[in-house]
């Protein structure tokens, strides 16, 4: 019987068996079963009943992995199991389960587990994995959660509906390398000792009520790959220590904040960045056209905020500065008082070009014609601009659009015949110019 094909409502009181019976394989069984009698559940009605039992080892049980000799459980998998109820209240058994120094992975993802978490689940000294995400899990995490958690790694809490502040003994944990907490409640300025987690690798604290600034310790957390701070209410500038500091950084997601003052051009130091998301804040600077340096950069959204191009001139512009990148895939501006023209130079933007979108940026001047070389794009957004001139009839060349939005400037002229041959169109927004304006070429 495969993992996934496990039944549902899978009680969660399973689980004190199962920490009974740990306990048991190293240590005395009397207590052990007492343990057991003290949490055992009587509506257990299912097939974790059968499998869970005294008569077979712990190592037979589904979900439970040992190793080493002799055997020892080592891990405990029960993501998408179905179960449910509220996660028990492991440890308040007797002190035996301190005594569980083999465990090293818990792994209850996916389930439906409600109520909070109780501080003791975090007393098993030589976890190194806690994975809870995907639940209903609710309330504050107990202040004193990760004392106990020298060996921590990767804590993943994300999507259930915890609240408060990230306890400070979090801080602790100093070998952390994975700290998912997402699409929670979690509240409160992120505090400055998360410096002190110098072994980060990925960091998640999106779609929560954080506020205040990010903390500039932040360059301390040199391991750091993976920064995603987006949907929250955090304030200020970037610290500059995020691209100076942070050389193995390869994606930023800042999106979603109310993020203010410049885009510090060291960003650019962050020379290994494939994504960079900067969208809906309140920056308000020129953009800093060091963003041209981050030759890895994938994909760039700095949409609705308040930036500007650095020059006027198309040809020293901040499209331009980008033509030297021939790895994106994506660049969104729109929602920017840009106030500049497109330089030809935009057919120089690399052949992976997929979504070019500069809807409401109080673009002028004319499209280039030069825009029929980016042979691979997808969407084009133009709209709400004020662009003059023609519809280029090279933009019927790009065979993969799939959308093409010049709505609300003032074209002139033919609508391409070619653009009627796309294929792959779906979305096609040329209105809001004045009725002369356009001509369909007979
Ligand atoms: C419990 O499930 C595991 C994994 O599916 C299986 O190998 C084992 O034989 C089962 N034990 C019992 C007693 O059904
Ligand atoms: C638990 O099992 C699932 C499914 O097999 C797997 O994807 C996941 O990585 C496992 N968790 C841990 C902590 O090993
Ligand atoms: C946590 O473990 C320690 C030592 O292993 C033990 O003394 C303490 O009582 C445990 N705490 C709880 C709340 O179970
Ligand atoms: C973080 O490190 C600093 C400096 O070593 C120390 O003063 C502080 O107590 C640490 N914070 C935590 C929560 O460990
Ligand atoms: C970052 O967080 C946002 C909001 O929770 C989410 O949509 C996005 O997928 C996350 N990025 C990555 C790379 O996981
Ligand atoms: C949170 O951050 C804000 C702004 O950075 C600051 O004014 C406030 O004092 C901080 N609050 C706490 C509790 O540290
Ligand atoms: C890193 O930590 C050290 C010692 O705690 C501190 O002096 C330094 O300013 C920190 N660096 C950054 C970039 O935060
Ligand atoms: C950041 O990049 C600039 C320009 O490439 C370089 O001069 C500077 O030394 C870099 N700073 C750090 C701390 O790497
Ligand atoms: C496009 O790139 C080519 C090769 O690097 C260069 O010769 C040409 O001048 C560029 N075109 C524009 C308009 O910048
Ligand atoms: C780019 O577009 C221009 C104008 O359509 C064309 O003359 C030129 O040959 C194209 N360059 C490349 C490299 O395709």
């Amino acid at each position: 019987m495969g993992i996934y094909s496990f039944p549902r409502l899978v009680s969660a009181h399973f689980l004190m068996l199962f920490i009974a019976q740990v306990y048991s394989l190293n240590s005395d069984v009397s207590s052990a079963l007492l343990a057991l009698k003290a949490y055992i559940s009587p509506e257990s009605q299912n097939v974790l009943a059968n499998n869970w039992t005294t008569a077979t080892s712990v190592c037979n049980w589904i979900g439970v992995i040992c190793g080493g000799q002799p055997q020892r459980v080592v891990a405990l998998n029960l993501s998408s199991m179905g179960l449910d109820g509220t996660l028990p209240p492991i440890g308040t058994t007797p002190s035996a389960l301190g005594s569980i120094t083999s465990l090293k992975k818990i792994d209850l993802s996916y389930n439906k587990l409600s109520g909070s978490i109780a501080s003791t689940i975090f007393n098993l000294s030589s976890l190194q994995i806690i994975d809870l995400s995907h639940n209903m899990l609710a309330g504050n995490l107990p202040a004193d959660m990760a004392n106990r958690l020298p060996e921590l790694k990767e804590l993943y809490l994300s999507r259930n509906q915890l609240y408060g502040q990230i306890p400070s003994s979090l801080f602790n944990c100093r070998q952390l390398k994975v700290l998912s907490l997402s699409s929670n409640s979690f509240t409160g300025n992120i505090s400055i000792n998360l410096g002190n987690l110098t072994m980060l690798k990925d960091l998640d604290l999106s779609t929560n009520n954080f506020e205040g600034r990010i903390p500039s310790s932040i360059g301390n957390c040199s391991s750091l790959k993976t920064m995603n701070f987006s949907e929250n209410n955090l304030e200020g500038a970037i610290p500059s220590e995020i691209g100076l500091f942070l050389p193995n950084l390869l994606e930023l997601q800042l999106q979603g904040n109310k993020l203010q003052g410049a885009i510090p051009s060291s960003i650019a130091n962050a020379s290994k960045l494939t994504l960079l998301d900067l969208a809906d804040n309140s920056f308000n600077s020129p953009i800093p056209m060091t963003i041209g340096n981050l030759k890895n950069l994938q994909k760039l959204d700095l949409g609705h905020n308040q930036l500007r191009s650095e020059s006027y001139s198309p040809e020293s512009s901040f499209i331009n500065s980008l033509t030297y990148n021939r790895n994106l895939r994506r660049i969104v501006l729109s929602g920017n008082p840009l106030d500049t023209m497109l330089p030809m130079s935009i057919g120089n933007l690399s052949t992976s070009l997929e979504y070019l979108e500069l809807t409401n940026c109080k673009l002028k001047g004319s499209i280039p014609a030069e825009v029929g070389n980016l042979s691979s794009l997808i969407s084009l957004k133009l709209g709400n601009n004020a662009l003059t001139g023609v519809i280029p009839d090279t933009i019927g060349h790009l065979e993969n659009l799939q959308s093409l939005q010049l709505q609300g400037n003032k074209l002139q002229g033919f609508i391409p015949y070619d653009l009627c041959l796309l294929g792959k169109m779906f979305e096609l927004f040329l209105g809001g110019m004045s009725s002369l304006d356009l001509y369909q070429n007979a």
